[in-house]
């Protein structure tokens, strides 16, 4: 038997699948049956600042330089609502969802500001979470809003997180900053254990009759996985934090490129909802006996052998690649 265990924000996990924030845990029904199926974690769906704000009525736009449009979040609070649970409704479910199954059960907080709505990450502790996940996500369209600006107000609010929480927490961040290193290194000197690459943008397009801007939803495939194993790969051992792959893994190969790369948990949705709970236990087998037909017999042993800091060609991540890749395309 091949020892699949790894570590994630202080937690012993049994394996590194971890099911991301999606409408899975939604029901306590289907987390029992992806533990079931082998997840090692399950990460809760977003409690979204603008649900806690509109809640509240704590509607004045919190960011100074960039204020959000609150109208506008309001006008999509429907959709929120429909998605998610109200705050406390949110806390309860966790609470039950903590006590129906056996695997840590870590919950997510989405949003831009420093506010009275972070004691909800508190409330998550309170509620039994064994970690929290905070998603960080905020599309500026103000030209004078600095990335500067941005990567502040950021870093206010995991600091103002960090002394909520005795829980340990990791950050889902987007790669869209400048210096994406030097950010990460401050997200965790903020008080992050653990990073989470990446966010998937959902970008939105345009209906010509209609002339209106459409939402769209668009499930990941395999090739996502890239540009989170890339910084992965590239930020492992230099940053001390756990690392978590989300986005495009959807086969065993997936999950031990990430780990080879530097996670310590690969996380999944699409996968999931386009293949049923049950393709997560045969992900896992998948896993096994790569490791197992591969002379390994730990997870442990592939863990960041793949990372810049180990590889025989560290420039393969580097810009000094990408000439190479133009000049050999025949
Ligand atoms: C329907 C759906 C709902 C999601 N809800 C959340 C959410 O509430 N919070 C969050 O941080 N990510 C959410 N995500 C993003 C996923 O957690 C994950 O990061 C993303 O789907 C990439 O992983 P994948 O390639 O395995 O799908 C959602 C994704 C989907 C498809």
């Amino acid at each position: 038997m091949v020892d699949l265990t790894t570590e994630y924000l202080g937690l012993a996990l049994k394996n590194p699948l971890v099911v991301s924030a999606s409408p899975f845990s939604k029901r306590i029904d289907r987390v029992r049956k992806l533990e079931q199926n082998g997840a090692a974690a399950v990460v809760m769906y977003s409690l979204f600042e603008e649900q806690v704000s509109y809640e509240t009525c704590e509607l004045n736009p919190h960011l100074s330089n960039d204020p959000l449009n609150y109208d506008q979040a309001i006008s999509y609070y429907p959709h929120l609502a429909y998605y998610n649970l109200n705050p406390d409704e949110y806390i309860q479910h966790l609470y039950l969802l903590k006590k129906s199954v056996s695997i840590p059960v870590i919950g997510s907080i989405n949003g831009v500001s420093s506010g009275g709505w972070l004691d909800y990450a508190q409330h998550m502790e309170q509620a039994g979470a064994d970690a929290v996940e905070i998603n960080l996500y905020y599309l500026p369209t103000n030209t004078d809003f600095t990335g500067a600006d941005l990567e502040e107000t950021y870093i206010r609010l995991v600091k103002n997180v960090k002394v909520r929480l005795t829980i340990p927490f990791a950050v889902k961040l987007h790669p869209s900053f400048s210096s994406l290193p030097n950010f990460s290194k401050k997200i965790v000197e903020a008080g992050a254990r653990g990073l989470v690459f990446f966010n998937r943008f959902y970008q939105p397009d345009f209906d010509l009759e209609k002339l209106k801007v459409v939402p769209s939803l668009d499930l990941s495939s395999s090739q996502d996985l890239r540009l989170p194993l890339r910084w992965i790969a590239i930020l492992f051992g230099r940053i001390p934090a756990d690392f978590a792959l989300s986005s495009g893994i959807h086969s065993g190969h997936d999950v031990i490129k990430a780990v080879m790369a530097g996670a310590s948990a690969t996380m999944l949705t699409s996968e999931l909802l386009q293949n049923g709970i049950d393709r997560l236990g045969r992900i896992k087998d998948e896993l096994e006996d790569w490791l197992d037909q591969h002379n390994y017999n730990s997870l442990a042993e592939i863990k960041g052998i793949m990372s810049q800091k180990n590889v025989a060609e560290p420039a393969a991540f580097e810009r000094a690649y990408y000439l190479k890749i133009l000049n050999n395309y025949q």
